[in-house]
């Protein structure tokens, strides 16, 4: 049996968790998230009143998985050295820097040894090269600060609904290159990382859980607690 094989079988009884899952959250996982729309998602009436009556614009109206209302900026509700694997994707940009370095401490007390974290967030080094390299006259430098800050930051809100999806819209409070995550990983106790690519890697159903669309602007690393 190829080691891949094996890590499928073993992958099926792993305690696996998704932080900050959002509607890419897959069955055979915890999904935890936090927020009025998951909030709404697990009251389909109320959701179908809040949609229906337009109260958030209906591109907010997306399918969630099945998941837990956690807010991972808190204490786990999980036991220690208890999960085999974690996948953090696209959250960590939105905490402050001890806010991300306090959900990591938690994610090593979590986990198993030999358990695996995978995170991915947008890459300082990818964006700025995708700006140096735009021939400069293709609004380089809006492209830079929209991928910056997570969303079309220029778009002034066109009426009261806009307004209300922009206080829903959550941006990006800090932003990572290798070296930052690094130093970020190892304050939280970790000693062990891994760069890896979109699809690669020891964490089981990456296939489906990144997102090809956010390959040319993310990093990636797997952390394993030794
Ligand atoms: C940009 S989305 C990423 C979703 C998904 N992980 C992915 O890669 O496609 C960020 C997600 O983090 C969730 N989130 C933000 N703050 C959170 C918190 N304090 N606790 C749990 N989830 C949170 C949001 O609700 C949202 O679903």
């Amino acid at each position: 049996m190829s080691s891949q094989m094996t890590a499928q079988v073993n992958s099926s009884r792993a305690v696996k968790v998704n932080l900050g899952c959002g509607p890419s959250g897959i069955d055979g996982w915890i999904n935890y998230d936090w927020g009025i729309l998951p909030l709404l998602s697990k009251l389909p009436v109320l959701q179908k009143v809040v949609f229906g009556a337009k109260l958030i614009p209906s591109f907010y109206f997306l399918k969630w998985p099945k998941l837990r209302l956690v807010n991972i900026k808190h204490k786990l509700p999980l036991k220690d050295n208890s999960v085999d694997y974690i996948y953090f994707s696209h959250v960590l940009e939105h905490f402050e820097p001890w806010e991300a370095l306090s959900v990591l401490k938690e994610c090593k007390r979590v986990m198993k040894r030999g358990g695996v974290l995978r995170i991915v967030t947008p890459d300082i080094r990818k964006m700025v090269n995708i700006y140096l390299n735009s021939g400069g006259n293709t609004r380089a430098a809006k492209i830079l600060c929209n991928m910056w800050w997570g969303f079309d930051k220029d778009k002034q809100p066109a009426n009261f609904l806009g307004k209300i999806s922009r206080s829903f819209t959550r941006e990006h409070l800090w932003n990572y290159d290798e070296e930052e995550m690094e130093a970020l990983i190892r304050s939280a106790g970790f000693e062990h990382l891994t760069w890896v690519s979109i699809g690669t890697g020891e964490v089981p159903d990456i296939d489906k859980l990144d997102s090809l669309s956010m390959e040319n602007t993310s990093l990636y690393v797997e952390v394993k607690k030794i």
